[in-house]
């Protein structure tokens, strides 16, 4: 009775109460409000709005349906990271290790991929043994020993939310600021973070390709960790082309590797230490943007940085030699090069192609529990303003056969465009958004 109230109320612009708010969420993660009235309330959500007490009500309540880590004994800071989603965004793998390999705790929780954009979860589980299903106790006492925990979301965490968020992927309720900032603010409380930083892509391959959406979201998330105490900064970084070279699950493992061992793609590097300066400056551990690059790069080139990565993969169960051999990663059993169909410059590649591409090869997902195949995907060399000639290699295509391959050369198609000129390309990264307002990133 109490759902159907509420629903009323909601789909005719009405507010609910914070205390309507915690009963209906934990009634709905109880089992007492069957989904087809949380459907039509998120529906009603969707549409209406939440204002800024019923998002704080919301994540609160979710928040509260699972534990949260208390790792206030910890002397260090803990920051984690969060995107909202691109194709051949393997930033986390670089930056977690990385960021730990400077004493700052990590403990990041990362989600699977949904559609074009991937997934870190996906990503990490392509590495042989490697386990993200850790309980909240192996996380605590992961951390106190390595200082980094690369998980999924469990049962014991805001696990309304994880209810809540299926029903939404069903019900074409994702896409609304609200309920975003909520869900995602719900885990990253729940981790008990003295810090946060958002990755907000824009551009036709992000999740919200309008910078000004964008922007809400990020204000709205910075607001939803103001009011618990946790600062949060934002960086909008460009998603209008694939970040890095490859898309696919182990190979952007491959690449993060390279990129932990000094080798990574240039775009790659830029967005990771853009993201990592913010990260030691939340944290305290840097006093500038200049002095945390600089500490990052030293991370890396001592080879520190890789091997926090191993210690990690070994600690949840996976093969940590795969820092020294990406060879152990899963190997396609088919592969090609995809040549420039003309000369010219490549004015597009466009990353929705490539995900959907990487998708049809097998390597993602279009529900929450469909399989993905770890080996398939795309490297893609070309990039937007490269000058090409007729025949040059613009591609690599990692497909399970021949049709795959074929399927793969179809959207490489689609994804990549050669004409007489290029638009120049979305800058890397763009804005800085903080409490204090919206910036222009100083490079
Ligand atoms: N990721 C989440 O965890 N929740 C959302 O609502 C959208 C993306």
């Amino acid at each position: 009775m109490l759902a159907q109230r509420l629903i009323e109320r909601k789909r005719d612009g009405g507010r609910i109460e914070p205390g309507e708010w915690r009963a209906l969420v934990l009634a709905y993660a109880a089992g007492h409000v069957p989904d087809y009235q949380m459907a039509a309330l998120l529906m009603a959500a969707f549409l209406r709005g939440l204002d800024r007490g019923e998002t704080v009500a919301l994540t609160e309540a979710m928040m509260a349906s699972g534990l949260r880590l208390d790792l206030s004994h910890l002397r260090t800071p803990r920051v984690d990271k969060h995107s909202t989603g691109g194709v051949g965004d393997k930033v986390s793998l670089v930056l977690a290790p990385l960021i730990a390999s400077l004493g700052v705790t990590v403990p990041m929780m990362s989600g699977r991929g949904l559609g074009h954009t991937g997934g870190t979860l996906d990503k990490l589980e392509s590495i042989p043994g490697m386990r993200t299903d850790l309980t909240m106790r192996q996380s605590i006492v992961q951390l106190e020993r390595i200082g980094c925990v690369l998980i999924g979301q469990t049962e014991e965490i805001a696990p309304a939310d994880k209810k809540l968020y299926s029903l939404r992927s069903a019900t074409s309720t994702v896409e609304s600021i609200p309920l975003i900032a909520s869900s995602i603010m719900s885990k990253k409380l729940a981790e008990d973070l003295t810090g946060l930083v958002l990755d907000v892509k824009r551009g036709s391959g992000s999740f919200m390709p309008d910078l000004e959406r964008g922007l809400d979201l990020a204000r709205t998330m910075i607001e939803l960790g103001a009011d618990h105490g946790c600062p949060v900064v934002a960086l909008v970084t460009a998603m209008d082309r694939p970040l890095g070279r490859a898309s696919g699950n182990a190979l952007e493992v491959e690449e993060a590797i390279h990129a932990l061992r000094g080798e990574g793609p240039p775009d790659l590097m830029r967005v990771t230490y853009a993201l990592g300066a913010e990260m030691l400056q939340i944290a305290g551990v840097a006093s500038s943007r200049e002095a945390a690059w600089r500490d990052m790069e030293v991370a890396i080139s001592s080879g520190r940085a890789a091997e926090k990565m191993r210690e990690i993969i070994d600690a949840q169960g996976g093969n940590g030699g795969v820092v020294d051999d990406p060879s152990v990663l899963p190997q396609a059993s088919a592969c090609e090069l995809y040549d420039a169909p003309r000369r010219g410059f490549v004015a597009r590649v466009e990353p929705r192609a490539v995900g959907r591409g990487v998708v049809a090869l097998g390597g993602g997902r279009q529900r929450l529990d469909d399989a993905v195949d770890p080996a398939v995907g795309f490297v893609i060399t070309a990039k937007p303003g490269d000058w090409v000639e007729q025949g040059e290699p613009l591609a690599t295509i990692f497909a399970r056969d021949a049709s795959g391959i074929e399927t793969g050369r179809a959207s490489l198609r689609e994804a990549i465009a050669i004409a007489e000129e290029a638009e120049p390309p979305l800058p890397l990264v763009s804005h800085r958004v903080t409490v204090a307002g919206v910036e222009a990133y100083e490079s």
